[in-house]
């Protein structure tokens, strides 16, 4: 009987027990049940914060790459554009922090660092496009070259023309000073020499520092038609075919006599990069708050060298050349609060482009 007893007692107890865990199980089914649906929660959260944070990336205008132990992590869509997964290989494996690197006409920086919170050796990698500021920099070292030599260049002018007028005054005082016809001759040889000499100089004044420009508001297009019109026999007469496409919507402010010499000078320097004939393009394009004018050549180049030169004073590599042309351009569009830019590859050919302000000054 004792032992009945104790064995009824055994499965109350049994029973009980049972009944509290399957109690604790249905409680912690339920735990399970919120922390799952908590945890769904934060993977949803950190999804959109991953959203949030790709787009981000991806609107930001540097290229951004994470790579861990030279594999690829991470790329934003600036990265794909640049192609910058292609550098960053050859980037990971050199063991420098930075540099610089030049691809298809732009110029780029970039940065290595290593990300301090993983242990793996995680490295961001950061490329930025710096093609404007180099651009930038390129201008202000032409602009202040070309102001010392201008400076120089007038002063130069100022120098020859005191002696030059002493010349022509006891030039003239000869010619006028009985003698026979045979000096004479000689003399005028001397007078018309005097006058060429004059002439490059007073040009070297005036457009060295275009001083008052005859500012009228009319259509780049009009002066272009001009000076073609112009050259049109002796562009013809070497095998130069030329197109002129121009959209060009609103009027701009600018001297017409001074843009019609820019165009001559370029027009006149294509014809001459082009000894075997080829092609001419000039083209009008409309920004918001300026024109764009651009003539093209498929002639012969120029290096490097030669293209840092170009706007210097005096500087040519033609036999009979002065060198002056692209010296005066280059005043005249300054002149107008324009920029000029030249990109040229020997035997493909060269490019200028002109930003002029709509509105003048
Ligand atoms: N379209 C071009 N193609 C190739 N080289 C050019 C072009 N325009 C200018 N150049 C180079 O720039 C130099 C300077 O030009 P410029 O000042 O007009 O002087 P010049 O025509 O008297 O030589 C030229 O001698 C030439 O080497
Ligand atoms: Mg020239």
């Amino acid at each position: 009987m004792r032992e009945q007893d104790l064995l009824k007692d055994a499965f109350l107890e049994f029973s009980r027990a049972s009944e509290s865990v399957i109690a604790y199980y249905s409680l912690l089914e339920k735990k399970i049940e919120g922390l799952k649906k908590e945890i769904e929660e934060k993977n949803r959260e950190l999804e959109k914060t991953k959203e949030y944070l790709s787009t981000i990336l991806d609107s930001l205008p540097l290229a951004v790459v994470v790579t861990e132990k030279g594999k690829i992590l991470f790329f934003n869509k600036r990265a794909d554009e640049l192609d910058a997964l292609h550098l960053i290989q050859k980037i990971t494996f050199n063991g420098k922090k930075g540099g610089e690197f030049k691809k298809g006409g732009y110029s780029y920086r970039w940065k290595k660092e290593t990300l301090k919170d993983r242990t793996n050796g995680a490295e961001i990698i950061v490329v930025e496009d710096v093609t404007e500021v180099e651009k930038m920099k390129e201008r202000l070292e032409i602009d202040e070259r070309m102001k010392a030599m201008g400076e120089m260049a007038l002063r130069i002018a100022h120098e020859i023309k005191n002696p030059l007028s002493s010349m022509e005054l006891f030039a003239s005082i000869l010619l006028k000073e009985s003698m026979d016809e045979r000096h004479k001759t000689y003399i005028e040889h001397i007078c018309v020499g005097i006058k060429n000499i004059d002439r490059i100089v007073n040009n070297l004044l005036s457009y060295t520092k275009p001083k008052a420009l005859s500012l009228k508001k009319g259509k780049l297009s009009s002066v272009v038609r001009e000076v073609l019109d112009f050259l049109s026999l002796s562009l013809e007469q070497k095998g130069i075919v030329v197109s002129f496409h121009e959209k060009e919507r609103e009027t701009t402010v600018f001297d017409p006599h001074l843009m019609k010499l820019v165009l001559m000078n370029l027009l006149v320097n294509a014809k001459d990069a082009l000894p075997e004939g080829g092609k001419i393009e000039i083209r009008l394009e409309q920004r918001e708050d300026h024109t764009i004018l651009l003539v093209s050549d498929n002639g012969i180049g120029m290096s490097e060298e030669v293209k840092k030169n170009i706007f210097n004073p005096f500087f040519t590599t033609k036999d009979r050349g002065v060198g002056l042309g692209l010296f005066i351009v280059y005043n005249i569009i300054k002149a107008h609060n324009g920029i000029i830019e030249v990109e040229s590859e020997i035997d493909k050919g060269t490019r200028f482009t002109i930003h002029l302000p709509s509105n003048g000054l």
